[in-house]
C-alpha cells in the first residue's frame, strides 16, 4: 500500500495530467484510486467526461477531508494518487506532504516554473520529523526536442536541491487529446504508445529499491 501525492508550486504544470496516467499505469497490475483533493476537481471532471468503462480508475473528490478520505480508502486499495492544487503552502498539499510515501514534482522547462519551484525542498525538509520516510523526485514535464530551455532543464533543475527522476515527460499532444476522450494515455491504442512507456519507465522508477 502507498501514497503518491503529485505536488507543484505553479499551475499548469502537469500535475493531473501525471496524476491520471500514472494512477492509470499502476492500476494495471494492483487496485488504484485517486484521490482529487484539489477544489478545481480537474481530475474528477476528466474521470466524469469518460465512459463508466473507460479504464481510468475511479476519482474521488476530497478537496475538504482529505486525511479521513485517504483513511477510509487505503485499506481497500493498493496504492492512492493524490492530485494536489497549485500551491505548495495549501492546506490540501501540506496535508499530502504529511501523508504520502512519494511526492512527485512536475516542472516544466520555464525558468518561472523553476523560481516558483525553488522553495519546496525546504518546505519538504520541514516536513521530515512528521514524514521522515517521504521521498520527493522531481519529474521534468513537457519537455521539447529542440528548444534550449528543454536542453538546458537536466542542469537547472539540480539547483533545487531534490532527486530528479531520470525519466522526462515529453510534450506531446496525445496528452490534450486524452482529456478530451476522458482517458488515459493506456486507452488509446497505438497513439499513447510511445507517452505510456514514459510513464510505465517513472513507474519503475519510483519503485525502485532505494539506496539511501
Ligand atoms: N506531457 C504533456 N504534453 C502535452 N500537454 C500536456 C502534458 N502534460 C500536461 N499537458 C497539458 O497541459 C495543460 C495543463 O496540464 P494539467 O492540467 O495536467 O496541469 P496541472 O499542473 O494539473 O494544472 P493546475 O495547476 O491548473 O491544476 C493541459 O492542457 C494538459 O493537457
Ligand atoms: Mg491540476
Amino acid at each position: 500500500m502507498s501514497i503518491l501525492a503529485v505536488v507543484g508550486n505553479k499551475g499548469g504544470t502537469g500535475k493531473t495530467t501525471l496524476t491520471l496516467n500514472l494512477a492509470t499505469g499502476l492500476s494495471r497490475q494492483d487496485s488504484v484510486v485517486i484521490v482529487d483533493a484539489d477544489p478545481q476537481q480537474s481530475a474528477y471532471q476528466w474521470r466524469l467526461i469518460g465512459d463508466e468503462d473507460s479504464g481510468l480508475p475511479p476519482v474521488v473528490a476530497a478537496a475538504y477531508g482529505l486525511g479521513k478520505t485517504v483513511g477510509a480508502l487505503r485499506e481497500a486499495h493498493t496504492h492512492v494518487v493524490i492530485d494536489c492544487p497549485p500551491s505548495i503552502k495549501a492546506p490540501q498539499t501540506e496535508h499530502a506532504l504529511r501523508i504520502a510515501e512519494y511526492v512527485l514534482i512536475p516542472v516544466q522547462p520555464s525558468p518561472m516554473d523553476l523560481w516558483a519551484t525553488s522553495h519546496i525542498a525546504r518546505i519538504i525538509e520541514k516536513m521530515r520529523p512528521e514524514n521522515p520516510g517521504l521521498r520527493a523526485l522531481i519529474v521534468m514535464s513537457q519537455t521539447e526536442l529542440r528548444t534550449t530551455l528543454s536542453r538546458l532543464m537536466p542542469e537547472a533543475v539540480q539547483e533545487l536541491d531534490l532527486p530528479v527522476a531520470c525519466t522526462s515527460l515529453r510534450r506531446r499532444s496525445i496528452h490534450r487529446h486524452c482529456v478530451l476522450e476522458g482517458r488515459s494515455v493506456f486507452q488509446v491504442g497505438r497513439r499513447g504508445e510511445a507517452a505510456a512507456a514514459e510513464i510505465n519507465d517513472l513507474i519503475t522508477e519510483i519503485f525502485a529499491p532505494r539506496h539511501d
